[in-house]
Order: C-alpha cells, then sequence, then structure tokens
C-alpha cells in the first residue's frame, strides 16, 4: 500500500500491480526459490507483463521498501531521517525568522521608524529587478512548483479524504499523473534554460565577474554577517541592515530547487 503501485492503486488507478500480480495467484513461493515469481532471475519477465519496455533497472526497484524498517533498508532509513530532520529544521528557523520579522516590523511601525519615512527622503533610488518577460517566467515556475505539490502530496497520503478529494477535483488518478508530468516537464524546461542564460551570462562577463560580489547568487561569509546584523535588528540591538543586490534568504530560495530537483531526480 506504501509502494507507488499502491497508492496509485488506493486513489482509483487499479490497473497497478497488486499482490497477485507479482506473486501470481496460486504458487506464490519464497523471494529465494528459484521457482517464485518474484526470485530476482524471474522478475523483470513479471514487470514486463504490465512495463514491455522495462530495463535490468527494474531489480533495483523495491515493491516493499519500508523508510521505518531500518534492518532491512538502512538507506531508505536513514534517507527519511535525514530529510525529515532537513525539513523541521527549515521550518523552525525560517519561522522564528518569520515571527521576530513580523515582531520587528510592527514595534518599528509603532515607533515610527518604519519604511514611510525614508519614502521621503530624495536619494532612494528604486530599480526593477526582473524585466516581464522574467516576471512571468517567474509566476510559471511557481504555479508548476504548487502544482507538483499539489500532485505528488495527494499521492503521498492516498488513505487521506482530502487526498481523494483533491484526486476527484483533478479529473482522477490518470489524468493526475498526466497534470503532474507537464508541471515537471514545465518545471525542469524553465529550470534548465535559467542554468542557460546564466552559464550564458557568467561566460560573457568572465574577466570581470565577481562570484562572491553582491550580484551573485553564490553564497559568502557576507550572508552569514548579514544574517547576524538581521538577528540583532529583530532584538533592537541595531539598525535595520542594508543588503547587496540579494539577500541570504533569496540566495537560500534560489539553491533550494537545485537541492530538490537533485534529489527528487536521482531518488525517482
Ligand atoms: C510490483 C510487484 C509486487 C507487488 C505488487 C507485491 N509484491 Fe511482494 N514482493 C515482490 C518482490 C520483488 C519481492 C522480493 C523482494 C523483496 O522482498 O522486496 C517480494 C517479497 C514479498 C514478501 C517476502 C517474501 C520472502 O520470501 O521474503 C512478502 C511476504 C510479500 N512480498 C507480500 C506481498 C503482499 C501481501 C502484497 C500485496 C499487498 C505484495 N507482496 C505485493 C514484488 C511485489
Ligand atoms: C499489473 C501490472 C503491473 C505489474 C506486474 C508491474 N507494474 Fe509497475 N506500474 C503499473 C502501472 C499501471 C503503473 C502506473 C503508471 C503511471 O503512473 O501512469 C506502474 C508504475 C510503476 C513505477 C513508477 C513509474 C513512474 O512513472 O514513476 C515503477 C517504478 C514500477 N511500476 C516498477 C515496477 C516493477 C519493478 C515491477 C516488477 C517487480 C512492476 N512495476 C510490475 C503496473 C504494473
Amino acid at each position: 500500500m506504501a509502494s507507488y503501485h499502491g497508492q496509485v492503486n488506493r486513489l482509483g488507478y487499479t490497473n497497478t500491480a497488486k499482490c497477485f500480480d507479482c506473486h501470481t495467484g496460486h504458487s506464490v513461493k519464497k523471494a529465494n526459490d528459484p521457482t517464485s515469481s518474484v526470485h530476482p532471475d524471474n522478475r523483470l519477465k513479471n514487470c514486463k507483463n504490465c512495463h514491455k519496455q522495462a530495463t535490468d533497472s527494474f531489480l533495483a526497484f523495491q515493491p516493499h521498501g519500508d523508510p521505518d524498517n531500518r534492518d532491512k533498508y538502512p538507506w531508505l532509513y536513514w534517507a527519511k531521517q535525514f530529510m525529515q530532520a532537513l525539513i523541521l529544521g527549515v521550518m523552525i528557523f525560517f519561522w522564528v525568522h518569520v515571527l521576530l520579522w513580523l515582531y520587528r516590523e510592527l514595534m518599528d511601525r509603532i515607533r515610527n521608524k518604519g519604511f514611510e519615512e525614508n519614502l521621503d527622503q530624495p536619494d532612494i533610488v528604486y530599480f526593477r529587478r526582473f524585466t516581464p518577460v522574467w516576471r512571468w517566467i517567474h509566476a510559471l515556475f511557481a504555479i508548476a512548483t504548487m502544482v507538483l505539490v499539489l500532485t505528488g502530496t495527494s499521492l503521498l497520503f492516498p488513505h487521506t479524504a482530502w487526498a481523494k478529494a483533491v484526486i476527484d477535483a483533478l479529473g482522477g488518478p490518470k489524468m493526475e499523473g498526466i497534470i503532474h508530468r507537464t508541471a515537471a516537464v514545465t518545471w525542469l524546461s524553465i529550470f534548465v534554460f535559467h542554468i542557460v542564460v546564466v552559464a550564458v551570462n557568467v561566460w560573457r562577463q568572465r574577466k570581470t565577474f565577481n562570484w562572491f560580489g553582491g550580484t551573485s547568487m553564490v553564497p559568502s561569509w557576507n550572508d552569514l554577517r548579514d544574517l547576524r546584523k538581521m538577528f540583532l535588528w529583530f532584538f533592537g540591538r541595531a539598525e535595520r541592515p542594508d543588503f547587496c543586490h540579494w539577500t541570504y534568504w533569496q540566495k537560500f530560495d534560489y539553491w533550494a530547487p537545485f537541492w530538490g530537483a537533485t534529489i527528487i531526480g536521482t531518488s525517482a
């Protein structure tokens, strides 16, 4: 039930493999029995009943992989522990960050130290960070990400009522698969296109580009110093800090998809 086959099946797509598809109906044998349908020598033939183009890599798929079983699936177990710790850590950090920021912003406003006062200063220069094309691409990227999260989590929690409601609203599990993959292709196309544009831009400026400068997305020690200044400001121990072109939280957001694409891409 927790495998991909079972999850999709639970959502109503009953063409996926069930126990008897892999283990047969009446000659269920131990996996280490050479005549068993799930013995490594016969397994691929079994998968090919449905996956006509199955390659040897299908043997690496663990139909019963259980990330809570440390003895049998140590890799899955530690991957899950690591991902959970990572997600929890990021959530806690940014929630604290957001709440402290909100607190400081309110305090500053109450004491009339907010932005409004600064607006009167004639020497403030505003500039447009992105051209319209890139703003549209950002919007599309954000929508694709949210569609992926919605369709992906409903697959991850197929036993819940909300997941079934989402799948129904989207037009069933087959349609969900099409929507998910369309969003994935859109997402990856923007991602790769962006990397190409960055590579071309950096190449063009290769003589002058400062990898750790203000306009670079590469994290630097300065980000740590900015982080410290920001927390000092949160606690009212310093003035609101000024930042260069990119702030540390923007850099964090920027690198997150690289990490996410690698993890999801290599574990799929
Ligand atoms: C996609 C094919 C597939 C499906 C569907 C499937 N299994 Fe399996 N099963 C396997 C394979 C391959 C193995 C051997 C490798 C392993 O243990 O993961 C196995 C191993 C097992 C074992 C351990 C057998 C042994 O000798 O170690 C049991 C028990 C089992 N499956 C029960 C089930 C039950 C119950 C279901 C339905 C809820 C089910 N399986 C669905 C492919 C499948
Ligand atoms: C009864 C038919 C059937 C059998 C047998 C079967 N599968 Fe599947 N499998 C499906 C269907 C249907 C899907 C869902 C395809 C989709 O997402 O559109 C699927 C999906 C998958 C996926 C996810 C593919 C993706 O696009 O992400 C994997 C991996 C997979 N199967 C592995 C296996 C392996 C390994 C075996 C043999 C041990 C096996 N399957 C046996 C029907 C089967």
